[in-house]
């Protein structure tokens, strides 16, 4: 991403919300973090991807840390696996980590499941922290508590629930990431912008049109987190309304399997957030208005909005998702902007029938 960085809001924000632990999101979150891990007193052992970037961005963490020992793994989604797993755990063994230190995990998505998953079993559990770099995890993967990774079956369908002690979002991040990355990141903040509707939707819409470095990233990503806490405060354990959170993932989930991962997590919600729409206008539940300002937003900000993978594919694909019950799909769809629904039932003819428009562009909709 653009690293000019002139415009940005430097002013740290500190969400100290009723998930009991803090989120952290300013330009540079080293004085937090800090701050933080003086006050428990722990020792601590920095786990990290072990791409050059994430990297770089651990070893400062160590430094601010005082010398934490730090130690890299290669994670993609491939990786992302009980191997990998096991892997850590040895690690975290060897180097005698006990159940009263502090784990620090430095990367994206794959790092907080797969580092989160870790920490809550290794001695049955040590406390976590997680450093975000990559706009996925610090709107959505790092907090809420969910941690996991995937099985032949399907995707996070070994986890726990499992809180970390604290999460720190350092935009800064952003700088060292491909344009690419961060513009599929953006997928999650869309979704919590359909989700609450109002002010993050509107702003997302009035940044679009400008380049990233203008953008304002400490607010933006505090609203998306804002959304998040506030959602998972109500329901941590998924019984209910937590599986809003989930809207464009029934079907992204299912795109990504079905691509074999091929199709990033951000892209797969991203055309995930398209085919809700779809879904939610072909069966009555949304307006024609609402769902072409979302295709416009999701145009805008660069996201794919169309893919070639058979419906049939996608369908088998879909049959692994972890949210079925009684054996059957529910699907969280929108019925505004600021309303969307979930648990929704819908016949398979209409989800083919989606996944066959989803072939098409948006231009082609209709
Ligand atoms: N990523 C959806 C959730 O945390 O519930």
């Amino acid at each position: 991403m653009d690293s000019r960085a002139q415009d940005r809001d430097l002013t740290a924000t500190v969400h100290n919300d009723a998930l009991g632990y803090p989120v952290f999101v300013a330009d540079d979150t080293a004085s937090e973090l800090r701050g933080f891990v003086r006050d428990r007193g722990d020792a601590v052992i920095v786990l990290c991807d072990a791409a050059v970037p994430v990297r770089a961005i651990a070893a400062r963490v160590a430094a601010t840390l005082g010398r934490a020992p730090v130690l890299p793994f290669a994670l993609g989604e491939a990786q992302k696996r009980w191997s990998t797993v096991e892997r850590v755990l040895d690690a975290l063994a060897e180097h005698g980590v006990e159940r009263s230190n502090l784990v620090i995990g430095v990367g994206g998505g794959v790092a907080a499941d797969l580092f989160g998953f870790a920490a809550s079993t290794y001695l049955r559990g040590v406390a976590y922290a997680h450093v975000a770099t990559s706009l996925l995890a610090m709107a959505d993967a790092a907090i809420g508590g969910k941690t996991g990774v995937n099985i032949r079956a399907g995707k996070n369908l070994e986890g726990t629930f499992s809180d970390p002690v604290a999460v720190f979002c350092p935009i800064e991040a952003l700088d060292t990431l491909p344009y690419r990355n961060v513009r599929e990141g953006l997928a999650e903040i869309v979704k919590c912008g359909i989700i609450a509707g109002g002010d993050l939707f509107e702003a997302l819409e009035n940044v679009s049109p400008h380049p990233f470095w203008r953008w304002p990233w400490v607010e933006l990503v505090a609203a998306a987190v804002e959304v998040k806490t506030s959602i998972v405060a109500e329901d941590r354990r998924e019984s209910g309304s937590r599986a809003l959170l989930n809207l464009g993932h029934t079907f992204g989930h299912a795109f990504e399997r079905a691509s074999s991962y091929r199709i990033s997590h951000g892209a797969g919600v991203a055309l995930g957030l398209r085919a809700a729409g779809l879904l939610a206008l072909r069966t009555g539940h949304f307006n024609e208005s609402d769902h072409l300002r979302v295709l416009t937003l999701l145009t805008l900000l660069g996201l794919p909005m169309q893919t070639r993978l058979a419906p049939d594919v996608v369908l088998a694909a879909m049959q692994s998702d972890k949210k079925k019950r009684d054996g059957k799909l529910r699907f969280v769809l929108p019925r505004a902007i600021g309303d969307v629904e979930y648990g929704v039932e819908i016949p398979t003819t209409q989800v083919r029938a989606v996944l066959d428009c989803m072939r098409r562009s948006p231009e082609d909709e209709g």
